[in-house]
């Protein structure tokens, strides 16, 4: 099957890991492609980084919890380059901490960045998508179903995240929208994990519960996230597609050896 490559890819929070190298795929492919985060170095450096390899790329520093910068990013994206085909959208922040210890705000902070930036940034694509045919995805995790401890702030406002991905799949289906999840487990090479697996005890920890006994490459990720976005994934919305060799399938892995045994 051909699929039609994008013209105009936009990805919130695209300046570092995973997001950033689906900015890099989207550019290889020869899109035009725009980049939004909070730090203006990063900004510079990943639109530099994507011009290098050949690319349209344009930067906007915004923190994804301010509505009114993001509402002006899509704008000024927009009238650079018309409608948006393809949005990526997983701007995040992470750090572990038990729920007795998480301040409020801490809590706050994180559902603010994940599920009201997701919010924001959505609501700021509106109107400025390809009707009909722009192709949206959402950046979730497997806590967004799996209840990792230490986690209670990503847990929620990733499962958030998943449901607005599912409301707007109904909402803007009718203008030729769809709208997806993907839900990583590790990927190595990370923020991320740097923060979740600091030692060589929990990489560990963290393989032994992956049916799969492996982090994800970034590149599993992007690929998912292509297909979600290409005409092979036509008929699909409001999914929530779990990239996470079997992790959320929870600790039916582990009980299998006392099965066996
Ligand atoms: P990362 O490198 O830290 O990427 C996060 C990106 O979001 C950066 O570009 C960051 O840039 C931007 N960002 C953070 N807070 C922001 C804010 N308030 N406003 C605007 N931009 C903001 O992390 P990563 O590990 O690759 O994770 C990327 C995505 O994958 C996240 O959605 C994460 O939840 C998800 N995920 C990751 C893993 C993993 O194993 N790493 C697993 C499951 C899901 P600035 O600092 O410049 O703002
Ligand atoms: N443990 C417990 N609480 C923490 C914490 C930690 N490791 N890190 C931050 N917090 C709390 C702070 O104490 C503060 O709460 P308080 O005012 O009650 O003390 C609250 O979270 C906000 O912290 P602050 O540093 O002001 O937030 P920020 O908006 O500047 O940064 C973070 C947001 C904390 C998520 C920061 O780690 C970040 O910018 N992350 C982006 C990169 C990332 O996380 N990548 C991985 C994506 S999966």
């Amino acid at each position: 099957m051909t699929t039609a490559v994008p013209r105009v890819v936009f990805v919130a929070g695209g300046t570092s890991g995973i997001n950033f190298a689906v900015a890099q795929h989207y550019a290889a492919l020869g899109c035009r492609v725009a980049v939004l985060s909070r730090s203006q170095d990063k900004v510079d450096a990943a639109v530099h980084a994507l011009a290098d390899s050949g690319a349209d790329a344009i930067g906007f520093a915004a923190d994804v919890r301010d509505a009114q910068a993001v509402d002006d990013a899509f704008a000024r994206a927009a009238q650079a380059w018309g409608p948006i085909d393809v949005l990526v959208s997983g701007a995040a922040g992470n750090f572990a901490a038990p729920a007795s210890e998480l301040s409020p705000r801490g809590f706050e902070t994180v559902v603010d960045i994940d599920l009201v930036g997701t919010f924001n940034v959505m609501r700021a694509a509106w109107g400025r998508l390809s009707t009909p045919g722009a192709a949206i995805v959402n950046v979730t995790a497997a806590q967004s179903w799996l209840p990792i401890p230490g986690q209670i702030h990503v847990n929620a406002a990733k499962a958030g995240i998943d449901q607005v991905t599912r409301t707007l799949a109904v909402e803007w289906g009718p203008n030729g929208i769809r709208v997806n999840s993907v839900a990583p487990g590790p990927v190595s090479g990370t923020e991320g994990m740097r923060r979740l697996a600091p030692t060589e005890s929990s990489v560990k920890a963290w393989t032994q519960a992956v049916p799969l006994r492996r982090f994800a490459e970034t590149d599993d990720v992007v690929r998912a996230i292509d297909w979600l976005c290409s005409d092979a994934a036509s008929y699909v919305t409001g999914q929530v597609l779990s990239v996470d060799g079997g992790l959320a399938l929870g600790g039916a892995g582990a009980i299998a050896s006392a099965i066996t045994a």
